[in-house]
């Protein structure tokens, strides 16, 4: 027997204790299913994302903004997390910054929203829209990992400083890095600003767009 047979078999032989009961039948055990795989197509993931209950998030969110697009997309947008309108709506990106970031793909990159895919690192609203803690963004990769493998985009662009820290673990901040283009899974990864920084900072919108350009170029 393993010690995880034999520590198994000892937490119930205390559960049955607490019981009344004094002696105990031995029972055949399980064998160990091999751990939770994640499902490796889009529509499993998401129906699992659905209900998931990893993480404090799913205790206030009214939906879950798994994210929306193109499956075949060249490029990915990753945000932060769904804000008000995106929990009342399910999907990503549907308020005044969702307006800008769709102006900024149709507009600069030529190609419609609807070619790329949108998606964030938590898919639940954090309350008051505070920054997602990392226990969140940790419970939450997983699904944009595999995200990021199904639709294996040519290139990412995080948007802010959340997105950047939580893909790469890199520390910096978007100011330092936005400009480079980085080597990240399979992709290149453009860090730029979020589109709600830009519609509280006019003057960074400029860097934006040299970025957009950036992304331009390398489609
Ligand atoms: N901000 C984000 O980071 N993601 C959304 O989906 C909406 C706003």
């Amino acid at each position: 027997m393993s010690k995880l047979e034999t520590l198994k078999m000892l937490q119930e032989l205390y559960i049955y204790r607490s019981f009344g009961f004094t002696y105990y039948k031995k029972r055949e055990i399980a064998p160990q299913k091999p751990s939770a795989s994640i499902p490796n197509s889009m529509d499993e993931l998401k129906k699992n994302s659905l209900g998931c209950l990893l993480c404090n998030l799913c205790k206030t969110r009214k939906n879950v903004v798994f994210g929306e697009g193109n499956l075949h997309a060249k490029v990915m947008f990753v945000g932060e997390g769904p804000g008000a309108n995106e929990d009342m709506q399910g999907r990503p990106f549907v308020g005044k910054a969702g307006e800008l970031l769709t102006r900024m793909i149709e507009n600069v990159l030529n190609i419609k929203r609807r070619d790329t895919y949108i998606a964030n690192i938590v898919k639940c609203r954090p309350p008051e829209n505070r920054v997602p803690t990392p226990e969140e963004a940790n419970m939450c990769k997983p699904y944009l990992f595999k995200q990021i493998e199904i639709v294996a985009p040519q290139i990412i662009v995080a948007l802010g400083n959340t997105s950047y820290r939580y893909l790469t673990g890199d520390e910096r901040g978007i100011t330092k890095v936005r400009g480079e283009i980085i080597d990240y899974k399979n992709a290149k990864l453009i860090p730029t600003f979020h589109p709600s920084y830009l519609l509280r900072n006019e003057s960074a919108k400029k860097e934006a767009y040299q970025d957009m350009l950036r992304v331009r170029a390398l489609l």
